[in-house]
């Protein structure tokens, strides 16, 4: 929290914050943006950054922190000794997960290894949060939402993209402007959104039991450049990446129809909402909230397609009918209680991020490799 002085005067003492996977594609936009805009914190930052490389491409952003004065510390948030290690904070930023719903469901993962890093390694961090008393926000996710009532919603067909069918009976918490944080929560939600649903819950009682704050946010989409892009997990970039490097890709599901659609979010959108909920000592706001960029920000793959045919040229792609478990056709978040709460709303357009995408592949060739070494591209 910013500390303010007896007198009430704001002393000079930078704040500290620990990021958590800060070397990738969110921990690491984040603190540059931290860094960049330390005004709407009303004073200094000091960021120590804590990664382990388990994500491959990460390490090629250590650099990058190292110019940007950051406190940088090779170690593993399930490593209790790597945590003590490190200096007390004002407050914990967490962006270090293992971000696939497929993540410990497939038989080249390991589902124990995605509990320790996204669960037990939240753990780790609430007891440092504990004994330092330290805040903590958490970028959860809208993967804690139930799978099946999300599967089996009536869809419409518009320009290429899923829409929600409105005129059919919807389930509480859903609507055109997307799934807002009272929809069902209820497993199957993936083992991914599960550790995420989990942690949000410990950390909640941690806050309570331990008197510090807890901030929960659960953002939909997170694309910009430098993302570290896969099919399974950072779609944008991993589509944008190949189709400029006519890599090549496929519908999945849904007939092969590409409609699948999706709200997408800059990191940097999250930064004014961080400064106010790392400033406030209000106990009342309810510490939930969704974010995303709405159904304004929202595309489907066929849409993503067309504008990198625009962009790059066309490129064939081909389709594959198979559904898959955690396919759904919509994901839109409604971020209706952020605005309500912290007069929050996303600023990047979606064609913003896109090109931002698109302008960081054209100077990153290999990109697909470096995101995916086991890559055949
Ligand atoms: N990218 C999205 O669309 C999205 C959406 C919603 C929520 N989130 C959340 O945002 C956070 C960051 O996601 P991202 O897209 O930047 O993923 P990322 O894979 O690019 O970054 C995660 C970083 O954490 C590090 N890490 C993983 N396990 C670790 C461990 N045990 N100890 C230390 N470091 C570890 C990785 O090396 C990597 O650098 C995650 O918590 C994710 O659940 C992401």
């Amino acid at each position: 929290m910013w500390k303010v002085g007896k007198t009430g005067n704001k002393t000079a003492n930078p704040l500290k914050i620990l990021v958590t996977g800060a070397c990738g594609f969110v921990g690491s936009t984040l603190i540059q943006g931290l860094l960049e805009s330390q005004s709407l914190f009303g004073g200094p930052l000091e960021i120590v950054g804590l990664d382990n490389f388990s994500r491959p491409g990460s390490k090629q952003n250590e650099p990058r922190l190292e110019k940007l004065g950051v406190d940088f510390r090779r170690g593993d948030i399930r490593q209790p000794d790597d945590l003590a290690n490190l200096p007390a904070v004002d407050w914990v930023l967490d962006c270090a997960a293992n971000p696939s719903v497929l993540a410990g469901a497939t038989k080249d993962s390991s589902s124990r290894e995605l509990i320790d890093n996204n669960l037990i390694g939240t753990i780790n961090l609430l007891e440092q949060c504990k004994k330092h008393k330290s805040g903590f926000l958490l970028l959860s996710t809208s993967r804690v939402y139930s799978i099946p009532p999300l599967a089996s919603l009536s869809m419409l067909t518009t320009n290429d993209a899923f829409a929600l069918d409105t005129a059919t009976s919807l389930p509480p918490g859903i609507s055109d402007d997307g799934i807002s944080e009272s929809f069902f929560t209820t497993p199957p939600l993936s083992l991914y959104g599960a550790s995420k649903l989990t942690s949000e819950t410990l950390a909640l009682e941690y806050g309570h039991c331990f008197d510090f704050p807890v901030w929960i946010n659960r953002c939909g989409v997170l694309a910009g450049a430098g993302q570290f892009g896969r099919v399974d997990q950072g779609i944008f970039s991993f589509w944008i990446n190949s189709h400029l490097r006519r890599a090549p890709l496929r519908y999945l599901g849904f007939n092969g129809s590409g409609y699948q659609t999706r709200d997408c979010l800059h990191p940097n959108d999250l930064l004014q909402l961080l400064a106010k909920q790392i400033q406030t000592s209000s106990k009342t706001i309810p510490p939930i909230c969704n974010l995303g960029g709405g159904p304004t920000n929202a595309m489907s793959l066929k849409q993503l397609t067309s504008w990198c045919n625009d962009r790059f040229g066309t490129h064939y792609v081909e389709s594959t009918p198979e559904t898959r478990s955690f396919d759904l056709p919509w994901v839109v978040m409604d971020a209706q209680l952020a605005r309500d709460l912290w007069d929050w709303e996303a600023q990047t357009p979606l064609t913003s991020i896109l090109e931002e995408i698109a302008s960081h592949a054209e100077a990153h060739p290999n990109w697909i490799t470096i995101s995916n070494p086991t890559s055949k591209t």
